[in-house]
Protein backbone atom coordinates (compact mmCIF):
# COMPACT_ATOMS: atom_id res chain seq x y z
CA UNK A 1 0.00 0.00 0.00
CA UNK A 2 1.66 3.34 -1.12
CA UNK A 3 -0.15 5.52 2.37
CA UNK A 4 0.61 9.31 2.11
CA UNK A 5 2.43 11.26 4.94
CA UNK A 6 -0.55 12.09 6.71
CA UNK A 7 -1.06 13.66 10.68
CA UNK A 8 -4.49 11.88 12.11
CA UNK A 9 -5.48 14.46 14.95
CA UNK A 10 -7.94 12.53 17.18
CA UNK A 11 -10.75 14.84 19.10
CA UNK A 12 -11.84 13.16 22.27
CA UNK A 13 -8.21 11.17 22.98
CA UNK A 14 -8.44 11.08 26.72
CA UNK A 15 -12.00 9.29 26.25
CA UNK A 16 -12.69 5.95 25.99
CA UNK A 17 -13.19 5.08 22.17
CA UNK A 18 -10.10 6.08 21.62
CA UNK A 19 -8.29 3.97 24.32
CA UNK A 20 -10.74 0.91 23.69
CA UNK A 21 -10.69 0.93 19.63
CA UNK A 22 -9.05 3.28 17.70
CA UNK A 23 -5.36 3.63 19.32
CA UNK A 24 -4.99 -0.09 19.73
CA UNK A 25 -6.06 -0.31 15.88
CA UNK A 26 -3.47 2.76 14.88
CA UNK A 27 -0.79 0.34 16.76
CA UNK A 28 -1.32 -2.73 15.29
CA UNK A 29 -1.45 -0.76 11.82
CA UNK A 30 1.78 0.74 12.50
CA UNK A 31 2.82 -2.60 14.70
CA UNK A 32 2.32 -4.53 11.32
CA UNK A 33 3.99 -2.13 9.05
CA UNK A 34 0.48 -0.80 7.16
CA UNK A 35 1.44 2.97 8.21
CA UNK A 36 2.96 5.05 6.15
CA UNK A 37 6.28 5.88 6.75
CA UNK A 38 5.72 9.64 8.04
CA UNK A 39 2.94 9.95 9.95
CA UNK A 40 2.36 11.52 13.24
CA UNK A 41 -0.83 11.23 15.87
CA UNK A 42 -1.97 14.26 17.45
CA UNK A 43 -4.01 13.63 20.48
CA UNK A 44 -6.33 16.82 21.42
CA UNK A 45 -9.01 16.85 24.31
CA UNK A 46 -10.19 19.58 27.03
CA UNK A 47 -7.54 17.28 29.50
CA UNK A 48 -4.51 18.80 30.89
CA UNK A 49 -2.18 16.46 29.29
CA UNK A 50 1.40 16.78 27.70
CA UNK A 51 3.48 14.97 25.60
CA UNK A 52 4.30 12.61 28.03
CA UNK A 53 1.34 11.69 29.85
CA UNK A 54 -0.35 11.39 26.81
CA UNK A 55 2.02 8.37 25.51
CA UNK A 56 1.97 6.96 28.80
CA UNK A 57 -1.96 6.74 28.35
CA UNK A 58 -2.01 5.32 25.20
CA UNK A 59 0.75 2.84 26.49
CA UNK A 60 -1.54 1.80 28.83
CA UNK A 61 -4.25 1.27 25.88
CA UNK A 62 -2.15 -0.76 24.16
CA UNK A 63 -1.63 -2.96 27.06
CA UNK A 64 -4.79 -3.72 28.22
CA UNK A 65 -5.87 -4.56 24.77
CA UNK A 66 -3.11 -7.02 25.05
CA UNK A 67 -1.55 -6.09 21.54
CA UNK A 68 1.67 -4.50 23.63
CA UNK A 69 5.07 -5.34 21.94
CA UNK A 70 8.10 -3.12 22.75
CA UNK A 71 10.03 -2.30 19.57
CA UNK A 72 6.73 -1.11 17.47
CA UNK A 73 5.69 1.06 20.55
CA UNK A 74 9.63 2.56 20.80
CA UNK A 75 9.07 3.39 17.15
CA UNK A 76 5.70 5.03 17.40
CA UNK A 77 5.75 6.98 20.58
CA UNK A 78 8.05 9.87 19.29
CA UNK A 79 5.29 10.36 16.92
CA UNK A 80 2.31 10.88 19.48
CA UNK A 81 1.37 14.26 20.73
CA UNK A 82 -1.24 15.88 22.34
CA UNK A 83 -2.45 19.58 22.48
CA UNK A 84 -4.90 20.47 24.90
CA UNK A 85 -7.98 22.30 23.25
CA UNK A 86 -11.52 23.55 24.77
CA UNK A 87 -13.87 22.06 21.52
CA UNK A 88 -15.52 25.97 21.65
CA UNK A 89 -12.87 27.81 21.89
CA UNK A 90 -11.42 29.64 18.57
CA UNK A 91 -7.80 30.46 19.94
CA UNK A 92 -7.57 26.69 20.50
CA UNK A 93 -7.76 25.91 17.24
CA UNK A 94 -5.44 28.22 16.09
CA UNK A 95 -2.66 27.07 18.34
CA UNK A 96 -3.48 23.28 17.36
CA UNK A 97 -3.56 24.73 13.51
CA UNK A 98 0.28 26.43 14.50
CA UNK A 99 0.83 22.78 16.18
CA UNK A 100 0.18 21.41 12.76
CA UNK A 101 2.47 23.07 10.41
CA UNK A 102 5.46 22.65 13.52
CA UNK A 103 4.70 18.89 12.99
CA UNK A 104 4.83 19.35 9.25
CA UNK A 105 8.09 20.61 9.07
CA UNK A 106 9.79 18.50 11.90
CA UNK A 107 7.95 15.09 11.00
CA UNK A 108 7.08 15.66 7.05
CA UNK A 109 3.82 14.98 7.17
CA UNK A 110 3.22 17.55 4.02
CA UNK A 111 0.08 19.46 5.50
CA UNK A 112 -2.38 15.78 5.52
CA UNK A 113 -4.74 15.92 7.97
CA UNK A 114 -7.22 13.68 9.42
CA UNK A 115 -9.56 14.65 11.63
CA UNK A 116 -11.16 12.42 13.76
CA UNK A 117 -13.97 12.72 15.91
CA UNK A 118 -14.20 10.62 19.02
CA UNK A 119 -16.48 12.44 20.55
CA UNK A 120 -19.84 12.52 21.34
CA UNK A 121 -22.12 13.74 18.44
CA UNK A 122 -23.70 16.62 19.95
CA UNK A 123 -20.20 18.31 19.45
CA UNK A 124 -19.34 17.51 16.05
CA UNK A 125 -21.15 20.57 14.83
CA UNK A 126 -18.44 22.72 16.47
CA UNK A 127 -15.20 20.95 16.05
CA UNK A 128 -16.57 20.72 12.11
CA UNK A 129 -17.33 24.48 12.52
CA UNK A 130 -14.41 25.63 14.69
CA UNK A 131 -12.38 23.68 12.28
CA UNK A 132 -13.48 25.86 8.50
CA UNK A 133 -12.94 28.57 10.48
CA UNK A 134 -9.33 28.48 11.08
CA UNK A 135 -8.20 27.52 7.90
CA UNK A 136 -7.95 24.03 9.16
CA UNK A 137 -10.42 22.19 6.61
CA UNK A 138 -9.25 23.88 3.64
CA UNK A 139 -6.78 21.37 1.13
CA UNK A 140 -3.73 23.27 -0.40
CA UNK A 141 -2.38 21.80 -3.66
CA UNK A 142 -1.93 18.07 -2.72
CA UNK A 143 -2.29 18.20 0.63
CA UNK A 144 -5.72 16.54 2.33
CA UNK A 145 -8.09 17.44 5.22
CA UNK A 146 -10.31 15.15 6.34
CA UNK A 147 -13.23 14.33 8.59
CA UNK A 148 -14.06 11.09 9.89
CA UNK A 149 -17.44 10.87 11.80
CA UNK A 150 -18.91 7.66 14.09
CA UNK A 151 -22.79 7.55 13.82
CA UNK A 152 -25.09 8.53 14.97
CA UNK A 153 -25.39 10.70 11.59
CA UNK A 154 -28.29 12.80 13.37
CA UNK A 155 -31.45 11.00 15.45
CA UNK A 156 -33.89 11.71 12.13
CA UNK A 157 -34.27 13.01 8.59
CA UNK A 158 -34.21 16.34 9.76
CA UNK A 159 -31.22 15.97 12.27
CA UNK A 160 -29.54 14.09 9.79
CA UNK A 161 -29.58 17.08 6.83
CA UNK A 162 -28.98 20.08 9.63
CA UNK A 163 -26.03 18.50 10.41
CA UNK A 164 -24.81 17.52 6.57
CA UNK A 165 -25.15 21.13 6.17
CA UNK A 166 -22.74 22.48 8.63
CA UNK A 167 -20.26 19.82 7.56
CA UNK A 168 -20.38 20.69 4.23
CA UNK A 169 -20.28 24.69 5.36
CA UNK A 170 -16.45 23.47 5.96
CA UNK A 171 -15.57 20.29 3.92
CA UNK A 172 -17.12 18.74 0.57
CA UNK A 173 -18.40 15.58 0.47
CA UNK A 174 -15.29 13.78 -0.85
CA UNK A 175 -13.63 14.95 2.73
CA UNK A 176 -16.08 13.68 4.52
CA UNK A 177 -15.60 9.85 6.18
CA UNK A 178 -19.02 8.73 7.61
CA UNK A 179 -17.69 5.50 9.53
CA UNK A 180 -19.98 2.13 9.42
CA UNK A 181 -17.76 -0.60 10.73
CA UNK A 182 -19.56 -3.32 9.58
CA UNK A 183 -18.44 -3.01 6.08
CA UNK A 184 -14.92 -2.80 7.29
CA UNK A 185 -15.26 -6.84 8.49
CA UNK A 186 -14.30 -9.46 5.66
CA UNK A 187 -17.09 -11.52 5.19
CA UNK A 188 -19.19 -8.16 5.15
CA UNK A 189 -17.14 -6.99 2.34
CA UNK A 190 -17.48 -10.43 1.01
CA UNK A 191 -21.29 -10.51 0.07
CA UNK A 192 -20.59 -8.34 -3.27
CA UNK A 193 -17.58 -10.52 -4.32
CA UNK A 194 -19.64 -13.88 -3.98
CA UNK A 195 -22.67 -12.09 -5.64
CA UNK A 196 -21.14 -9.90 -8.42
CA UNK A 197 -17.61 -12.47 -8.94
CA UNK A 198 -19.69 -15.68 -9.58
CA UNK A 199 -21.69 -15.82 -12.46
CA UNK A 200 -24.25 -18.92 -11.25
CA UNK A 201 -26.15 -16.51 -8.05
CA UNK A 202 -27.33 -13.90 -9.93
CA UNK A 203 -29.65 -15.23 -12.04
CA UNK A 204 -31.43 -16.94 -9.45
CA UNK A 205 -31.45 -13.71 -7.26
CA UNK A 206 -34.57 -11.93 -7.37
CA UNK A 207 -38.68 -12.60 -6.28
CA UNK A 208 -39.35 -15.84 -8.87
CA UNK A 209 -36.71 -18.00 -6.82
CA UNK A 210 -36.10 -16.58 -3.16
CA UNK A 211 -38.67 -16.40 -0.74
CA UNK A 212 -37.27 -14.18 1.79
CA UNK A 213 -34.33 -12.95 3.02
CA UNK A 214 -34.01 -12.30 6.87
CA UNK A 215 -30.61 -9.56 7.81
CA UNK A 216 -29.92 -10.83 11.36
CA UNK A 217 -27.24 -8.91 14.05
CA UNK A 218 -28.14 -10.57 17.61
CA UNK A 219 -26.22 -9.63 20.95
CA UNK A 220 -26.19 -11.48 23.93
CA UNK A 221 -24.51 -8.47 25.71
CA UNK A 222 -26.94 -5.93 27.09
CA UNK A 223 -26.74 -1.84 27.19
CA UNK A 224 -23.17 -2.13 29.12
CA UNK A 225 -21.93 0.91 30.13
CA UNK A 226 -23.93 3.28 27.34
CA UNK A 227 -27.33 3.74 29.03
CA UNK A 228 -27.08 7.47 28.84
CA UNK A 229 -26.93 7.52 24.80
CA UNK A 230 -28.63 4.10 24.04
CA UNK A 231 -31.14 4.54 26.21
CA UNK A 232 -32.52 8.31 23.71
CA UNK A 233 -31.14 6.52 20.81
CA UNK A 234 -33.26 2.25 21.35
CA UNK A 235 -32.09 -0.54 18.55
CA UNK A 236 -33.89 1.43 15.85
CA UNK A 237 -31.28 4.66 15.84
CA UNK A 238 -28.29 2.15 17.19
CA UNK A 239 -28.61 -0.71 14.91
CA UNK A 240 -31.10 -0.10 11.90
CA UNK A 241 -30.19 3.20 10.48
CA UNK A 242 -26.71 1.98 9.97
CA UNK A 243 -25.60 -1.55 9.91
CA UNK A 244 -28.66 -3.43 9.13
CA UNK A 245 -29.95 -0.98 6.32
CA UNK A 246 -26.13 -1.45 4.70
CA UNK A 247 -26.34 -5.80 5.06
CA UNK A 248 -29.91 -4.93 3.06
CA UNK A 249 -28.27 -3.13 0.22
CA UNK A 250 -25.44 -5.36 0.18
CA UNK A 251 -27.74 -8.31 0.17
CA UNK A 252 -30.20 -6.35 -2.34
CA UNK A 253 -28.40 -4.41 -4.93
CA UNK A 254 -27.98 -4.21 -8.37
CA UNK A 255 -24.65 -4.89 -9.65
CA UNK A 256 -22.45 -1.58 -10.19
CA UNK A 257 -20.69 -1.41 -13.29
CA UNK A 258 -17.41 -1.42 -11.48
CA UNK A 259 -16.25 -1.52 -8.32
CA UNK A 260 -15.45 1.95 -7.92
CA UNK A 261 -16.67 3.86 -4.11
CA UNK A 262 -19.33 5.64 -6.10
CA UNK A 263 -20.65 3.39 -8.33
CA UNK A 264 -21.24 1.25 -5.32
CA UNK A 265 -23.23 3.90 -3.44
CA UNK A 266 -25.54 4.82 -6.21
CA UNK A 267 -26.83 1.41 -6.34
CA UNK A 268 -27.03 0.84 -2.74
CA UNK A 269 -29.10 4.40 -3.05
CA UNK A 270 -30.95 3.00 -5.61
CA UNK A 271 -32.18 0.53 -3.59
CA UNK A 272 -33.01 2.63 -0.71
CA UNK A 273 -35.25 4.27 -2.90
CA UNK A 274 -37.41 1.55 -3.79
CA UNK A 275 -37.80 0.63 -0.26
CA UNK A 276 -41.61 1.07 0.59
CA UNK A 277 -42.64 3.44 2.56
CA UNK A 278 -43.88 2.15 5.97
CA UNK A 279 -47.43 1.26 5.87
CA UNK A 280 -47.80 3.23 9.36
CA UNK A 281 -51.92 3.78 9.54
CA UNK A 282 -51.25 -0.05 9.92
CA UNK A 283 -49.23 0.73 12.93
CA UNK A 284 -47.35 -2.68 13.96
CA UNK A 285 -47.83 -4.82 11.25
CA UNK A 286 -44.54 -5.31 9.93
CA UNK A 287 -42.55 -4.29 13.10
CA UNK A 288 -41.78 -5.89 16.44
CA UNK A 289 -40.59 -3.57 19.44
CA UNK A 290 -39.37 -5.57 22.16
CA UNK A 291 -37.39 -5.04 25.40
CA UNK A 292 -35.55 -7.05 27.52
CA UNK A 293 -36.54 -8.66 31.24
CA UNK A 294 -33.92 -10.41 33.31
CA UNK A 295 -32.95 -13.64 32.61
CA UNK A 296 -30.23 -15.68 32.01
CA UNK A 297 -27.27 -15.37 29.81
CA UNK A 298 -24.16 -17.66 29.99
CA UNK A 299 -25.68 -19.34 33.08
CA UNK A 300 -25.55 -16.29 34.85
CA UNK A 301 -28.42 -13.80 36.15
CA UNK A 302 -28.83 -10.37 34.34
CA UNK A 303 -30.73 -8.25 35.24
CA UNK A 304 -34.22 -6.37 32.76
CA UNK A 305 -33.20 -3.50 30.56
CA UNK A 306 -34.94 -1.08 32.91
CA UNK A 307 -32.97 -1.96 36.15
CA UNK A 308 -29.51 -1.05 33.96
CA UNK A 309 -27.12 1.86 35.20
CA UNK A 310 -28.42 4.91 34.15
CA UNK A 311 -31.55 3.50 32.24
CA UNK A 312 -34.65 5.33 33.29
CA UNK A 313 -36.71 2.85 35.24
CA UNK A 314 -39.83 3.19 33.38
CA UNK A 315 -37.91 3.39 29.98
CA UNK A 316 -40.00 2.76 26.74
CA UNK A 317 -36.72 2.18 24.62
CA UNK A 318 -36.67 -1.14 22.27
CA UNK A 319 -33.84 -3.06 22.63
CA UNK A 320 -34.89 -5.66 20.06
CA UNK A 321 -37.02 -4.73 16.31
CA UNK A 322 -37.85 -6.53 13.72
CA UNK A 323 -38.99 -5.16 10.69
CA UNK A 324 -40.72 -6.57 7.76
CA UNK A 325 -39.88 -4.57 4.42
CA UNK A 326 -40.04 -4.82 0.77
CA UNK A 327 -38.51 -3.68 -2.47
CA UNK A 328 -40.61 -2.16 -5.06
CA UNK A 329 -38.70 -2.95 -8.07
CA UNK A 330 -39.14 -5.98 -10.68
CA UNK A 331 -36.59 -7.77 -9.16
CA UNK A 332 -38.11 -7.69 -5.34
CA UNK A 333 -41.80 -6.85 -5.72
CA UNK A 334 -43.51 -8.87 -2.85
CA UNK A 335 -40.37 -10.74 -1.23
CA UNK A 336 -40.10 -9.89 2.73
CA UNK A 337 -36.77 -8.32 3.90
CA UNK A 338 -36.62 -9.32 7.87
CA UNK A 339 -34.32 -6.96 9.51
CA UNK A 340 -33.74 -8.15 13.07
CA UNK A 341 -31.47 -7.36 16.08
CA UNK A 342 -31.60 -6.73 19.54
CA UNK A 343 -29.31 -6.90 22.54
CA UNK A 344 -28.96 -10.06 25.02
CA UNK A 345 -30.44 -11.85 23.38
CA UNK A 346 -29.39 -16.13 23.22
CA UNK A 347 -26.10 -15.55 21.87
CA UNK A 348 -24.42 -13.62 18.78
CA UNK A 349 -25.22 -14.23 15.63
CA UNK A 350 -24.65 -11.90 12.57
CA UNK A 351 -25.54 -13.47 9.30
CA UNK A 352 -27.83 -12.92 6.34
CA UNK A 353 -30.19 -15.71 5.61
CA UNK A 354 -31.53 -16.09 1.73
CA UNK A 355 -34.29 -18.38 1.83
CA UNK A 356 -34.99 -20.17 -1.79
CA UNK A 357 -38.74 -21.27 -2.48
CA UNK A 358 -39.88 -24.82 -2.44
CA UNK A 359 -39.83 -27.19 -5.41
CA UNK A 360 -42.37 -26.54 -8.22
CA UNK A 361 -43.51 -29.72 -7.77
CA UNK A 362 -41.96 -32.71 -5.91
CA UNK A 363 -42.01 -35.73 -7.66
CA UNK A 364 -40.79 -37.94 -4.61
CA UNK A 365 -43.80 -37.38 -2.25
CA UNK A 366 -45.16 -40.93 -3.08
CA UNK A 367 -41.97 -42.59 -2.58
CA UNK A 368 -40.19 -40.59 0.06
CA UNK A 369 -41.56 -39.24 3.52
CA UNK A 370 -39.60 -36.77 4.49
CA UNK A 371 -40.01 -33.17 3.45
CA UNK A 372 -38.28 -31.54 0.78
CA UNK A 373 -36.32 -28.39 2.86
CA UNK A 374 -36.12 -25.78 0.17
CA UNK A 375 -32.09 -24.13 -0.29
CA UNK A 376 -30.99 -22.21 2.27
CA UNK A 377 -27.82 -20.06 1.67
CA UNK A 378 -26.57 -18.33 4.81
CA UNK A 379 -23.84 -15.76 5.35
CA UNK A 380 -22.29 -15.98 8.23
CA UNK A 381 -20.75 -12.50 9.55
CA UNK A 382 -19.58 -12.87 13.08
CA UNK A 383 -18.39 -15.28 15.24
CA UNK A 384 -19.72 -17.91 12.50
CA UNK A 385 -17.60 -16.69 9.50
CA UNK A 386 -18.90 -18.49 6.77
CA UNK A 387 -21.08 -19.43 3.50
CA UNK A 388 -23.19 -22.25 3.94
CA UNK A 389 -25.80 -23.25 1.16
CA UNK A 390 -27.95 -26.06 1.91
CA UNK A 391 -29.82 -28.36 -0.29
CA UNK A 392 -31.27 -31.77 -0.75
CA UNK A 393 -29.51 -35.15 -1.11
CA UNK A 394 -30.35 -38.50 -1.56
CA UNK A 395 -28.52 -41.08 1.49
CA UNK A 396 -26.95 -43.86 0.65
CA UNK A 397 -30.05 -46.39 1.47
CA UNK A 398 -31.85 -49.33 0.18
CA UNK A 399 -34.83 -47.09 0.57
CA UNK A 400 -35.43 -43.69 -0.80
CA UNK A 401 -34.14 -41.36 1.87
CA UNK A 402 -33.53 -37.77 1.56
CA UNK A 403 -31.89 -35.34 3.88
CA UNK A 404 -30.59 -31.79 3.82
CA UNK A 405 -26.98 -31.32 3.48
CA UNK A 406 -24.49 -28.61 3.13
CA UNK A 407 -21.69 -26.96 1.13
CA UNK A 408 -19.70 -25.18 3.60
CA UNK A 409 -17.06 -22.50 2.86
CA UNK A 410 -15.29 -21.22 6.11
CA UNK A 411 -13.52 -18.26 6.01
CA UNK A 412 -10.86 -19.88 8.73
CA UNK A 413 -10.28 -22.51 5.79
CA UNK A 414 -8.84 -19.71 3.32
CA UNK A 415 -5.23 -19.07 2.59
CA UNK A 416 -3.53 -17.46 6.08
CA UNK A 417 -3.28 -13.64 5.35
CA UNK A 418 -2.96 -10.47 6.97
CA UNK A 419 -6.54 -10.02 8.40
CA UNK A 420 -7.10 -6.46 9.58
CA UNK A 421 -9.60 -5.89 12.32
CA UNK A 422 -12.76 -3.50 11.59
CA UNK A 423 -11.23 -0.32 13.04
CA UNK A 424 -7.76 -0.68 11.02
CA UNK A 425 -9.69 -1.29 7.96
CA UNK A 426 -11.40 2.15 7.78
CA UNK A 427 -8.46 4.22 9.24
CA UNK A 428 -6.55 3.13 6.26
CA UNK A 429 -9.00 3.33 3.55
CA UNK A 430 -9.47 6.88 5.55
CA UNK A 431 -6.02 7.65 4.71
CA UNK A 432 -6.21 6.58 1.46
CA UNK A 433 -8.61 8.62 0.85
CA UNK A 434 -11.02 5.76 -0.54
CA UNK A 435 -14.63 5.76 0.39
CA UNK A 436 -15.84 2.56 -0.22
CA UNK A 437 -16.58 1.49 3.14
CA UNK A 438 -18.20 4.72 4.39
CA UNK A 439 -21.62 6.15 3.82
CA UNK A 440 -22.83 8.58 1.64
CA UNK A 441 -24.83 11.42 2.96
CA UNK A 442 -27.46 10.47 -0.10
CA UNK A 443 -27.18 6.90 1.63
CA UNK A 444 -28.18 8.35 5.38
CA UNK A 445 -31.29 10.65 4.05
CA UNK A 446 -32.52 7.56 2.15
CA UNK A 447 -32.36 5.07 4.91
CA UNK A 448 -33.58 8.22 7.84
CA UNK A 449 -36.38 8.40 5.65
CA UNK A 450 -37.38 5.20 5.54
CA UNK A 451 -37.14 4.92 9.45
CA UNK A 452 -38.28 7.81 10.72
CA UNK A 453 -42.12 7.59 10.11
CA UNK A 454 -41.62 4.69 11.98
CA UNK A 455 -39.69 6.18 15.01
CA UNK A 456 -42.10 9.07 14.92
CA UNK A 457 -45.14 6.43 15.09
CA UNK A 458 -43.63 4.41 18.15
CA UNK A 459 -42.70 7.43 19.79
CA UNK A 460 -46.02 9.94 19.63
CA UNK A 461 -48.18 6.81 19.85
CA UNK A 462 -48.47 6.86 23.17
CA UNK A 463 -49.32 3.53 23.17
CA UNK A 464 -46.22 1.64 23.00
CA UNK A 465 -45.89 0.23 25.73
CA UNK A 466 -49.07 -1.97 24.27
CA UNK A 467 -46.46 -2.68 21.46
CA UNK A 468 -43.70 -2.89 23.43
CA UNK A 469 -43.12 -6.49 24.05
CA UNK A 470 -41.36 -7.77 27.19
CA UNK A 471 -38.83 -10.94 26.37
CA UNK A 472 -36.34 -12.96 28.90
CA UNK A 473 -32.70 -11.76 28.54
CA UNK A 474 -31.18 -14.98 26.85
CA UNK A 475 -34.41 -15.55 24.82
CA UNK A 476 -34.42 -14.86 20.80
CA UNK A 477 -36.95 -12.10 21.72
CA UNK A 478 -40.79 -11.48 21.72
CA UNK A 479 -42.71 -14.55 20.95
CA UNK A 480 -44.67 -12.10 18.80
CA UNK A 481 -41.35 -11.83 15.92
CA UNK A 482 -42.19 -15.40 15.45
CA UNK A 483 -45.62 -14.71 14.49
CA UNK A 484 -44.21 -12.28 12.37
CA UNK A 485 -41.59 -14.41 10.61
CA UNK A 486 -42.34 -17.85 11.90
CA UNK A 487 -38.42 -18.89 9.95
CA UNK A 488 -36.52 -17.03 12.66
CA UNK A 489 -35.92 -19.07 14.77
CA UNK A 490 -34.24 -21.49 12.33
CA UNK A 491 -32.42 -18.39 10.53
CA UNK A 492 -30.86 -17.41 13.84
CA UNK A 493 -30.17 -20.41 15.44
CA UNK A 494 -29.20 -22.93 12.53
CA UNK A 495 -25.91 -23.81 13.04
CA UNK A 496 -23.40 -23.20 10.30
C1 LIG B 1 -22.44 -0.65 17.37
C2 LIG B 1 -23.61 -0.44 18.27
O1 LIG B 1 -22.49 0.19 16.26
O2 LIG B 1 -22.43 -2.00 16.95
C3 LIG B 1 -23.57 -1.37 19.46
O3 LIG B 1 -23.61 0.92 18.73
C4 LIG B 1 -23.44 -2.79 19.00
O4 LIG B 1 -24.71 -1.23 20.28
C5 LIG B 1 -22.29 -2.94 18.00
O5 LIG B 1 -23.18 -3.59 20.13
C6 LIG B 1 -22.28 -4.31 17.39
O6 LIG B 1 -21.12 -4.44 16.60
P1 LIG B 1 -20.44 -5.85 16.39
O7 LIG B 1 -19.31 -5.58 15.44
O8 LIG B 1 -20.00 -6.33 17.72
O9 LIG B 1 -21.51 -6.74 15.80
Amino acid sequence: LNLPPCAIVIFGASGDLTARKLFPALFSLHRSGHFPESFVILGCSRSELDDDQFRARMREAVERSGDFERQAWETMAPRLYYQQVSYEDAAGYAALAARLDDIDRVQGTRGNRLFYLAVPPTLYETIAACLGETGLAVEHGESFSRIVVEKPFGHDLRSAQALDAILHRSFGEPQVFRIDHYLAKETVQNILMFRFANAIFEPVWNRNHIDYISVIAAENLGVEHRAGYYDKAGVLRDMFQNHMMQLLALAAMDAPTCFHADRVRDEKVRLYRGLKPFEVADEFKDLVLGQYGPGMIDGKHVVAYRDEKGVDPRSLTPTFAMIRAFVDNWRWKGVPFFLTSGKRLARKASRIVVQFKDVPHSMLHEVAQERLEANQLVFGIYPDEVIHMSFMAKLPAPRLCLRPVVMHYGFDDAEPGPRLEAYEKVLLDCILGDHMLFWRQDGVEQTWGFLTPILEMCETCGELERHLHSYPAGSWGPERAVALHPGFARDVSMKT
